[in-house]
């Protein structure tokens, strides 16, 4: 990297707490644009704290949080106009038709008057959705949805997507034809990409580079081949993972497991 390339997000030292507990304990993570970086973690180990202090919904509390050079206490608004986010949680309507779900955040986005349709068109059609667009959400398949929230994402074509756990309670196909659009969207725009997953197959055909996170540190971050290089010749990401973290990746933090459980649950009825 040269020193003029602006990094899509520089995260210094970053600390979350809730309370007197530490969610997030001094992340530094740096992702060049163009980058697709996964950042992987049991059940609470803190990743979407991360990302919604990167997104700035979540204010930093200590710590640096710059996007594209922009930094995130003061150019609170310039990032938004950056960025493109799918949350963990289900952000349809699902009384309203595809388009008109879209439409929705295009206004939220402050996308021109004169070029929504156009680009509400452009998202749909990209997230192949244009024949299903005016019918009403809430008839759509899980994959449909969460299809139709990337399209949401990409309304006012952002240079960063940041995607928290876009396949939850999907089944494979599914999950399949939401990483070959985002794979789609990042190659065709040079879009840099930033995902949580559970899914450690996933992660290593998806990602340049993964971050691993274990209460609330980060563990590891590197390509993926490098990381499992330096764990054993035929070692599995998720063995990478058991190295690192000294546990299973399915194993639950009892804080988080009811939250998790419910989210997932709530995902999986509403998509069904
Ligand atoms: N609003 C909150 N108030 C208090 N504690 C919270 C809050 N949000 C998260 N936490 C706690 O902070 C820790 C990190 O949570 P976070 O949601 O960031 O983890 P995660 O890695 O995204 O987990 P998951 O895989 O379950 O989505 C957990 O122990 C969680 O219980
Ligand atoms: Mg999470």
């Amino acid at each position: 990297m040269t020193d003029s390339e602006v990094l899509a997000i520089d995260c210094r030292h970053l600390v979350h707490r809730y309370g007197d507990f530490t969610a997030v304990d001094d992340v530094s993570l740096a992702v060049r644009p163009g980058e697709t970086v996964g950042l992987l973690g049991p059940n609470g180990a803190g990743k979407t704290t991360v990302v919604r202090v990167l997104t700035t919904l979540t204010p930093v509390q200590r710590g640096e949080v710059k996007i594209f050079g922009l930094d995130s206490r003061r150019q609170t608004m310039d990032i938004r106009r950056n960025i493109g986010y799918v949350p963990q949680q289900l952000s349809i309507e699902s009384a309203l038709t595809g388009r008109q779900n879209v439409e929705l955040f295009a206004r939220l986005y402050d996308v021109p008057r004169s070029e929504r349709g156009h680009r509400v068109g452009e998202a749909l059609d990209a997230m192949q959705l244009a024949d299903v667009a005016d019918e009403v959400a809430g008839t759509y398949s899980g994959g449909m949805v969460r299809r139709l929230e990337l399209a949401q994402a990409l309304v006012n074509r952002p240079s960063l997507l940041i995607l928290d756990e876009p396949t939850v309670g999907l089944d494979p196909i599914a999950r399949d034809s939401v990483w070959a659009q985002v794979q789609r969207m990042q190659q065709d725009f040079g879009m840099t990409v930033l995902l949580t997953t559970h899914y450690m197959q996933e992660a290593d055909a998806l990602c340049d580079r993964v971050a691993l996170m274990h209460h609330g540190r980060l563990q590891a971050v590197g390509s993926p081949a490098e990381l499992k290089r330096k764990v054993s010749p035929d070692a599995s990401l998720e063995d990478v993972f058991r190295h690192y973290a000294g546990t299973d990746l399915a194993e639950d933090s009892s804080q988080a497991s009811f939250r998790t459980m419910r989210s997932t649950r709530r995902t999986a009825r509403r998509v069904s």
